[in-house]
């Protein structure tokens, strides 16, 4: 079984992008599940902390333990990645919880009410992906834009974008397979 850890950038109630993490748990191939994983106790990342792991880091950090994969939910703010989101990748590139991301597969999905999705936050995170050494799908990146039309009561409702993310999941899955 291919365990996929996801963590979303957005810990807001509602989130959109949780919304669509919840709909790639529903569509990932046979063979692979989605274990979510919540960012808001996770501590904001000090060096100081580092010794002595605070209980949000370590948990952050023992999901990590059997991952196969990483699934970000990537929200856009302010044409880049979340505060949520870059303060759990910076604690999860460090040694101190063992550089879990390292050569780790991982894809970004995104939602924005706006016309452009989250393409400028994936972008950003295709950087610091590369200087983490995460292994980013190279594939199009799922990216639902004009949310609010798509995403209902906290469900990924459009069926466009379902068959996108559901093919997306299954070239993803198919990639890990290939990679040594
Ligand atoms: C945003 N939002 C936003 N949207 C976008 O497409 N491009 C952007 O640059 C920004 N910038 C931005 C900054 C800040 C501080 C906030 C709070 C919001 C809007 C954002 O996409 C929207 O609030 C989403 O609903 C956030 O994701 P969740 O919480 O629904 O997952």
């Amino acid at each position: 079984m291919t365990n996929i850890v996801a963590i979303c950038g957005s810990i807001r109630k509602g989130s959109f992008n949780q919304a669509v993490l919840d709909a790639a748990a529903e569509l990932v191939p046979d063979g692979c599940k989605v274990t979510m994983v919540p960012l808001d106790q996770v501590e904001l990342f000090s060096e100081d902390l580092e010794d002595d792991l605070p209980p949000g880091a370590q948990a952050l950090k023992d999901a990590f333990d059997d991952a196969d994969a990483i699934l970000i939910g990537n929200p856009e703010y302010n044409h880049s990645l979340s505060g949520v989101l870059k303060n759990a990748l910076d604690w999860l590139s460090r040694g101190s919880l063992g550089s879990p991301l390292r050569d780790l597969p991982a894809m970004s999905v995104g939602a924005s009410p706006g016309p452009v999705g989250t393409a400028r936050a994936h972008a950003h995170l295709r950087v610091v992906a590369w200087t983490i050494g995460m292994r980013l799908w190279p594939g199009p990146e799922v990216l639902v834009n004009n949310c609010k039309d798509k995403i209902e009561d906290g469900k990924l409702t459009d069926q466009g974008s379902r068959d996108f993310l559901e093919k997306s999941l299954k070239n993803f899955a198919d990639w890990i397979e290939r990679l040594d």
